[in-house]
């Protein structure tokens, strides 16, 4: 097996937000981007296909700046079409290229891409070296412990090994596995258990491998507890619904000397970004549906939370309500 060089991608996977359809848009990256200077951001999922064919290549593509470092996260499991999107990639300036080997969605993997190609590890293997050849940008991949009732702890050394022989730099491994048929996406990230013995062993048998650990991570502490174990913690639910939960990041995952951000910190931060997308003719509610996370656990969450919705939604919502609403949560001194 060839040894994976610890190289520049080594510490800006300490911590990252996991890829999530209609969750991880550029707003919420952005916004999250505001809460941490330093965690690894992944766009949603881009299946290649529709990347290679569309003539609008900038809706899938655009991001700022300000977002990186970002890694774009590819489906597809055709390595001719990969070779395109990977170059695609490259020359919109992201920072990495994810391979998606985790989503069970029956409709992904009736493209037989996402979770079911972890059946055909030569075929993954083939992607990666194409999106390897094809860009000088880290080739990570995302899956899951097992498929179906392919789930036996070598199948799934054996997978990480043969991807790791084709090139790939990081290894995001979601400890569940996953089933296709019978339960659907949602159910697939709660049942089965998780199992971070798992994960454990594989990192044990491969210490020259980056193995990043996914699933159930709830808060800063159990993630700096993985981080003795891993080299990685990947957060997805917790950090989308609760991103305030995560404000010290910087700080206690990095070692960052910085001031921890308050709610209204982030949102004021923001309003330079929201005034342009408002002025270019975009929606408060792209941006809000996000943001309204941000406000929880305090008296009159709920209350701010609504009527920012309503307002965002019969696009009423301006720079200068979202401003008084904001100094409201200031005097409150959150
Ligand atoms: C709404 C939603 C959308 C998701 N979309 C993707 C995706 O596009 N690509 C992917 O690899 N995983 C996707 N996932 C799975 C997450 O990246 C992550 O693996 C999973 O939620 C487990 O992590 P968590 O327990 O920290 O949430 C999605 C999860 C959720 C909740």
């Amino acid at each position: 097996m060839k040894s994976i060089r610890f190289n520049s991608i080594k510490n800006i996977h300490k911590l990252s937000v996991a890829p999530m359809m209609d969750c991880t848009d550029r707003h919420f990256r952005m916004i999250m981007r505001k809460i941490s200077s330093e965690a690894l951001l992944y766009t949603e999922m881009i299946v290649a296909q529709s990347l290679i064919y569309t003539n609008k290549k900038e809706k899938f593509l655009d991001f700022n700046k300000e977002e990186s470092p970002l890694s774009i996260q590819f489906g597809g499991d055709n390595p001719e079409i990969l070779k395109e999107a990977a170059r695609m990639a490259q020359d919109w300036g992201y920072d990495e290229i994810n391979f998606n080997v985790g989503c069970p969605s029956p409709r992904v993997c009736s493209g037989n891409f996402g979770a079911s190609l972890m059946k055909e590890p030569e075929k993954v293997a083939k992607c990666i070296e194409s999106l390897k050849k094809n860009c000088s940008l880290p080739v990570t991949i995302k899956h899951r412990i097992g498929v179906d009732n392919e789930d036996s702890f070598i199948n799934l050394n054996n997978f990480v090994r043969d991807i790791a022989n084709a090139g790939a730099d990081r290894f995001t491994v979601h400890a569940r596995k996953a089933i296709l048929k019978g339960l659907n996406p949602k159910q697939n990230r709660t049942i089965p258990p998780l199992k971070y013995d798992v994960v454990k062993k594989l990192k044990k048998l491969n210490p020259n491998l980056l193995i990043e650990i996914n699933g159930g991570f709830k808060n800063i502490d159990e993630s700096l507890e993985a981080l003795n174990h891993f080299d990685g913690v990947m957060i997805g639910r917790s950090v989308y619904k609760h991103p305030l939960r995560w404000s010290e990041i910087d700080q206690k995952i990095y070692g960052l000397n910085k001031k921890t951000k308050s709610a209204s910190d982030i949102i004021i931060s923001l309003i330079p970004y929201i005034d342009n997308h408002l002025t270019n003719g975009g929606k408060s509610w792209d941006i809000c549906k996000h943001l309204i996370n941000l406000v929880e656990g305090i008296p009159k969450a709920r209350i701010w939370r609504n009527q920012i919705s309503i307002k965002s939604i019969k696009k009423e919502l301006d720079i200068e309500y979202l401003l008084k609403s904001t100094s409201m949560l200031q005097e409150m001194g959150y």
